[in-house]
């Protein structure tokens, strides 16, 4: 697949150097492209622009700042039939205004509020609720065991696009259900930042339904 990185931080940047390494086209991008060079060489992968980042993939994964969702979102433009893999979360400390809003508004999930901003896209919510240094160090396990990564989405073809990409580097996926259901594992929430074997992670998901 062609992936487009968006911001290539923690999540951004580990995840990228994990689909390049198993065979996937990388391009990695943020407002300062020509940083990102030496780890993009280091796994055969691109740089570029936001920009390029967005026309580049077939699949987009954002990792920015969730105050930012807003400006890169108009930055972009239209993302029509993209998906879009939502890895952020909002910390009002951390983000502002923008992050508080969404928390104090309980008509929307996060996640909902960063698909309606991105037009065009198929959002699917995954990778905001493991920590970059297990998303490290714990990838490519046997089956037995995976860490599982919570995924949601409406769009059933792209949710399956996403479940590919964390088996593939040796994650186990915990599939949520719909958009909607990301409040499960937004912060705060029984699912958010457990870094949970996959059976363990479903018992708590069992126990939630
Ligand atoms: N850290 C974790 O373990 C973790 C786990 C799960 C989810 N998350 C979530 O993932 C998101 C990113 O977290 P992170 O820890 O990866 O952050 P990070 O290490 O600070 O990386 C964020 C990247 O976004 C880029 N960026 C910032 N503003 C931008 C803009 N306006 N346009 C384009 N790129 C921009 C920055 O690069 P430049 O400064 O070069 O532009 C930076 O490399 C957050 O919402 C966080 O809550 C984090």
């Amino acid at each position: 697949m062609k992936i487009g990185i968006v911001g290539s931080g923690n999540i951004g940047g580990t995840l990228g150097r994990h689909w390049a390494g198993v065979g996937h086209q990388v391009m990695f991008s943020s407002r300062h492209p020509e940083t990102l060079q030496p780890m993009a060489d280091a796994v055969n992968a691109q740089t570029g622009t936001v920009e390029e980042a967005t026309k580049f993939g077939d699949v987009i994964l954002l990792a920015i700042p969730f105050g930012k969702v807003p400006d890169v979102a108009q930055q972009v433009g239209t993302l029509d039939g993209k998906v879009l893999i939502d890895a952020g979360n909002p910390y009002p400390q951390r983000d502002g205004a923008v992050a508080q809003q969404v928390i104090d508004d309980p008509s929307q999930t996060a996640t909902g509020y960063v698909s309606a901003q991105f037009s065009g896209a198929k959002t699917i919510k995954a990778f905001n609720s493991i920590y970059f240094k297990v998303l490290e160090e714990q990838a490519f396990q046997s089956e037995d065991a995976r860490i599982a990564v919570q995924v949601c989405g409406d769009d059933e073809q792209a949710k399956a696009t996403v479940t590919q990409l964390i088996e593939e580097i040796g994650l186990a996926p915990q599939d949520i259900g719909v958009l909607a259901d990301g409040i499960l594992f937004e912060p705060g929430a029984p699912l958010y930042n457990k870094n949970l074997p996959i059976s363990e992670a479903k018992a708590i998901l069992q126990q939630l339904r």
